[in-house]
């Protein structure tokens, strides 16, 4: 892979995806080991950098790079000085001047890995930027699709709730439709709107309306913060209009797979019993989202130094 950083999935073609998912897949054996390491990455330094909560990408990220024998520092916002005023190109000034070699960020702002990837140096993996982008969610959540689909092509993927604040929607939007599927949206108005449809998305609102037809249905976080201005007044409200209970994932094919990117809010976005379904595969997500951040690390940093030996 030649690029230096990945920012998002909206311009990444085809065959690099294929790429990075074939790749995955020849690490995730290493995770399935007692002793869970390769050397790939040895003496090379990455740096995590998360302005945002997070346990899920963090954790993640941290063990994909300890299973490569990297070094590892992470950093995030409690404990940085962000905390203390500096800006975030002062941060990446000072990390810049320790050398490493890759920085992941995960940061409120949209665009700002776009920044330090034009302003330094060292590569950067988007680790989720405001409402922008969340590439190594969205490359897991096709990986996990992959395994139980074998194509992605002409398969149709459903993502429900709050599409249009969500940067894991985003990613799988460019992502899946790079690789042939076809995605359609439901949730509120608010939450799934009409420009939806300029990134190629079908927008139905209706989560029955789009339950026959998924292959995968992808149920995202609601942000209880967002319900008011979604004119939605409570959660209860929210899960009898857009959650996924047994019922409503009984007008779905049998064979239909049950996603969420993480974290849940049980009985809100879908019932414990859709949670712990033999159709999700939420927990293949987390697993595969080792693998594929493991192959990123590797593609970002390790193919370059193979071609330079
Ligand atoms: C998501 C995020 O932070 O963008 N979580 C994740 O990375 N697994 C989604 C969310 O917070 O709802």
């Amino acid at each position: 892979m030649k690029r230096k950083d990945l920012l998002g999935l909206r311009d990444v073609p085809r065959a690099e995806i294929e790429h990075i998912l074939d790749t995955a897949v020849r690490f995730r054996g290493v995770s399935e080991r007692r002793i869970k390491k390769v050397p790939t990455l040895r003496g090379r330094t990455v740096v995590s950098l998360f302005f945002e909560n997070s346990t899920r990408t963090k954790t993640s990220f941290d063990l994909a790079a300890k299973r490569l024998s990297a070094d590892g520092v992470s950093i995030s916002a409690s404990s940085s000085a962000a905390k203390k005023g500096e800006t975030l190109m002062d941060t990446a000034r000072n990390i810049d001047a320790m050398a490493p070699d890759l920085v992941i960020l995960r940061h409120s702002c949209a665009g700002s890995p776009h920044m330090l990837a034009r302003s330094f140096d060292f590569s950067v993996i988007n680790a989720g930027d405001g409402i922008n982008e969340h590439p190594s969610q969205g490359l897991l959540d096709m990986l996990t699709m992959r395994d139980h689909l074998q194509s992605l092509e002409g398969k149709t993927v459903a993502i429900v709730g709050d599409v249009f604040h969500s940067r894991v929607a985003r990613s799988n939007l460019y992502g899946l439709r790079t690789m042939g599927a076809r995605v359609l949206v439901a949730g509120p108005g608010t939450m799934c709107r009409p420009e939806l449809e300029v990134l190629g998305a079908e927008v139905r609102h209706r989560i029955d309306d789009v339950l026959a037809e998924a292959d995968v249905v992808m149920m995202l976080r609601i942000q209880r913060e967002r319900l008011a201005r979604a004119m939605v007044s409570t959660a209860g409200e929210y899960a009898d209009l857009y959650g996924l209970d047994l019922k409503k994932l009984a007008r779905a094919s049998e064979r239909t797979l049950v996603m969420h990117p993480g974290p849940i809010n049980r009985g809100v976005e879908m019932t414990p019993d859709v949670a712990d379904h033999a159709n999700s595969v939420i927990l293949e997500q987390v697993r595969n989202g080792v693998a594929v951040r493991m192959a990123l690390m590797y593609l970002l940093l390790g193919e370059i130094d193979e071609a330079a030996a």
